[in-house]
């Protein structure tokens, strides 16, 4: 099956290097072939945790594979690791800290292991512009982003490919000799003029998902939280999990984070619309203060005519990301459909959190660079 959704003009691409277009997100769990995540699959996670997480409770976290099965055995005293990742090719921004946040909620409710897997190699094969040096940096910068967020330091071992290639090279091989040519092909879309690392490329970012069972020498279960868009690697990995006697890897997807602009996933190429973590909290209340919104032309219309909270990006991260309070939630559109609420207000309101919240993450982000040898994986896992 092909994994990669193209299906030419005005239509939805998505690939793990390519997100375009609308996205109608059943449709891409259907053609996926994924289980959109049921209200029980909810409250079970939400038990554990003590609370739901509003990326999960408002549908963020939207969809997976075998997250059931994983539950089931963890019941069962047999605990998983989870498997997360980056590709450093430039700064984080809040739409990656996002899913992150959900992985240390995820961590915190299972007390949970976590690879965390850079792939400097990939991002290297991909992008012709930046020497390794240039991706190195950007890898050292994103791993504060990542400590800054107050994972575990029992239990998180950041993996950056190049220097710990030793510690993954057996797994990759031997995933790699279990997949051929044309099935890499089918799915990710490569080309005869593709580089042969990136061919290669897939092996190594299946490993992690079978590291503690290698390095147990048992099998130790496996749930990577992700973007829907990476997908693609997870069927490989889960393809060859079985001929290698490991358990296939579980998956909990989630959708794309809008960025400030009128349409499009937030991302570094339209640095506008797009808040790094890095930025000072004046240029992200700039950036907000100008985003697109769903709301009218003018003032009267907007008080007239309400405006559309669901294509607004600024509704998008108050409802998913911010308000755990259900009512309020619902009071926000409603707000906004009837014109009770103006967009200045909207913005206002979200440029206040966000500062605050870069000020905290930029102390704990200088804070990290003192901690930062103790995350990173060594020889042997944990
Ligand atoms: N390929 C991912 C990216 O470009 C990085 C990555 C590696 C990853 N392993 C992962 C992402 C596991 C999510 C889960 O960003």
């Amino acid at each position: 099956m092909k994994s990669t959704l193209r299906n030419g003009k005005d239509e939805m691409v998505v690939t793990p290097w390519e997100v375009m277009g609308e996205i109608d997100y059943d449709r891409l769990s259907r053609e996926f072939g994924t289980h959109i995540i049921t209200d029980e699959l909810l409250q079970r996670i939400a038990k554990k945790a003590g609370y739901i997480h509003p990326l999960l409770k408002r549908g963020l976290f939207f969809s997976h594979r075998d997250l059931d099965v994983i539950l089931d055995e963890y019941d069962h005293g047999k605990p998983f690791v989870l498997y997360t990742g980056r590709g450093p090719s430039g700064p984080v921004h809040l739409g990656h800290l996002v899913t992150w946040i959900f992985t240390k909620y995820l961590q915190d409710a299972f007390n949970a292991k976590l690879y965390f897997q850079m792939t400097d190699d990939e991002k290297f094969l991909i992008n012709p512009k930046y020497t390794l040096t240039e991706i190195h940096n950007f890898m050292y910068e994103n791993i504060l982003d990542v400590i800054a967020l107050g994972f575990n330091k029992e239990k998180t071992k950041i993996i950056t490919d190049v220097k710990n290639i030793g510690s993954l090279y057996e797994v990759a091989l031997k995933v790699a000799r279990k997949v051929n040519f044309s099935t890499v092909k089918a799915v990710f879309g490569f080309k005869e003029s593709d580089n042969i690392g990136i061919i290669f490329f897939p092996a190594i970012q299946a490993a992690p998902a079978f590291l503690e069972s290698a390095l147990k020498g048992r099998s130790v279960p496996c749930l990577i939280p992700a973007a829907i868009d990476q997908d693609p690697y997870w069927r490989i990995t889960r393809d060859v999990a079985s001929k290698l006697g490991y358990p296939k890897p579980a998956q909990i997807h989630s959708k794309f984070l809008p960025g400030l602009g009128k349409e499009g996933k937030m991302s570094s190429s339209q640095p506008e619309t797009c808040i790094f973590t890095t930025d000072s909290p004046e240029v992200s209340e700039k950036k907000i203060m100008n985003a697109y919104t769903g709301g009218q032309a003018t003032l009267e219309e907007q008080k007239k005519l309400g405006g559309n909270p669901d294509i607004c990006p600024i509704f998008f991260y108050d409802y998913y990301v911010l308000l755990s309070d259900d009512k309020e939630a619902i009071q926000l559109r409603r707000k906004c459909r009837t014109g009770e609420v103006l967009c200045g207000e909207c913005k206002k309101n979200l440029a206040e959190k966000t500062k605050r919240f870069l000020v905290q993450h930029q102390k704990k982000r200088e804070d990290a660079k003192n901690n930062l040898t103790e995350y990173l994986l060594e020889r042997n896992g944990f």
